[in-house]
């Protein structure tokens, strides 16, 4: 793994694929110990447009029949939170009456996963479960539940594994850090 360059900024090797594969494992079976065997059909739902390499590795691996549905929310702008959570792109299904799964690929301050909850529970959803590949906990500050967290990571921006510095970087298998 190299040190990288998107747009002005450079960032260097942080965690590498192998590691992040081996947290979805074991992620995924927390996942699949609450749900497998359940009669109900969960919604999965990726919150795009970060989460889609975690979204597809762990449907991959789950033993339950599950739908999946895309949201797009932003809340960050280069390599800061503004703080304020714009709907980009509307849910692509129905969660009236349904246990939801929200897929996310990292909470940071947590204010995305708390507007998207409370959307999902006025929108009818009968439970709202997160699901994180990482989580910043130094700078988490919300009440929320965070039910299955794959890893944790100190205060630091990353990218990679569908993560994005201004809309670059997504693409890489590994993640990356900003090398300051
Ligand atoms: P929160 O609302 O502050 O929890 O931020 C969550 C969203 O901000 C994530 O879904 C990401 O899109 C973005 N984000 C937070 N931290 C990072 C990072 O280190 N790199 C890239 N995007 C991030």
């Amino acid at each position: 793994m190299d040190r990288i360059k998107l747009h002005d900024k450079f960032f260097r090797p942080f965690i590498p694929n192998d590691r992040i594969e081996s947290a979805i494992d074991a992620v995924a079976e927390k996942v699949n110990l609450d749900f497998e065997g359940c009669e109900d059909i969960p919604v999965v739902i990726c919150t795009l447009t970060g989460a889609i390499m975690f979204t597809s590795e762990l449907l991959k691996r789950l033993r339950f029949q599950c739908e999946v549905s895309c949201i797009k929310l932003s809340s960050y702008q280069g390599t800061r939170s503004t703080g304020t959570v714009l709907t980009m792109l509307g849910l692509t299904g129905d969660v009236k009456g349904r246990r939801v799964i929200i897929c996310e690929d990292i909470v940071d301050t947590g204010n995305t996963i708390l507007a998207l909850q409370e959307m999902l529970l006025a929108q009818g959803a009968a439970e709202v479960r997160i699901c994180t590949l990482l989580l910043k906990p130094d700078v988490y500050d919300k009440d929320v539940k965070l039910d299955y967290v794959a890893m944790e990571i100190p205060n630091a921006f990353i990218v990679g594994f569908g993560l994005d510095y201004d809309e670059l970087g997504r693409q890489y298998k590994d993640i990356y850090v900003l090398d300051q």
